[in-house]
């Protein structure tokens, strides 16, 4: 998680904190995702494999091996327990992993950031808008967060226009960086709860 994120920090109280924290350890599913486990690793390389669906994300593992994304999966079961981070896959019919969501958790801030991606096959029909609004929904209602923080790489039109279309707010430029320390200029948005539910109503 970049440590400019989130832009707006307002602390939250220490309960707060902690119902977000635990919030994050029961989590189980995410719309028709479910928790990727160690078994799904086979799975999740060959989706990240594409650089459709890798290309644009600075959050996964680089380089990209068997290994590193059984790291990947690794690193969010102990995010899970620790209460920050979840790791989602979406299972195809035929086994494929079809896609996967990143939550990661500020719960000091009750902030939260979405990543992830779909299937090439699946770009471009509206379910990765219909899926991020879905999640976001839950991020607030399900885990409790006041603020999302989102990030796109300036050419990820697709992401801009997802963002934008769902009212969240431009925040400015920040510098990502990827697993294996190099950088690339990221715009930010952020959305709070409260202007959510004003504009999506309340779930
Ligand atoms: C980002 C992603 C989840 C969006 O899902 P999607 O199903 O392809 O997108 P949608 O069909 O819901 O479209 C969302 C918006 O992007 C636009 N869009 C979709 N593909 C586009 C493309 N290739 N170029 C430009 N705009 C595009 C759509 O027109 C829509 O905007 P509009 O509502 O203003 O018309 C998906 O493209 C993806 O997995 N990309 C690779 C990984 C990635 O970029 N992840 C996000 C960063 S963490």
């Amino acid at each position: 998680m970049a440590g400019e994120l989130p832009i707006t920090r307002i602390p939250a109280s220490p309960e707060k904190a902690e119902a977000i924290r635990c919030a994050v350890r029961l989590a189980t599913r995410l719309g028709d995702s479910r928790l990727a486990r160690m078994e799904d690793a086979g799975g999740l390389f060959a989706l990240l494999s594409d650089p459709a669906v890798h290309a644009p994300i600075y959050t996964l593992p680089r380089p990209l091996t068997g290994r590193s994304v059984e790291d990947f999966i690794e690193t969010h079961i102990l995010e899970r327990e620790a209460g920050i981070g979840l790791l989602f896959v979406r299972e195809g019919e035929d086994g494929r992993v079809m896609g996967y969501s990143d939550v990661q958790v500020w719960p000091e801030f009750a902030a939260g950031e979405l990543g992830g991606a779909l299937h090439p096959s699946l770009h471009g029909q509206g379910s990765g808008a219909r899926g991020a609004a879905a999640s976001f929904a839950w991020m607030f209602e399900g885990l409790g967060l006041d603020l999302l923080c989102e990030t796109a790489a300036l050419d990820n039109v697709a992401t801009q226009r997802l963002l934008d279309g769902l009212g969240f707010a431009r925040k400015g430029e920040v510098t990502s960086t990827r697993s294996d320390g190099t950088s690339r200029a990221s715009l930010v948005w952020e959305m709070t709860r409260a202007d959510w539910d004003a504009r999506h109503g309340k779930v």
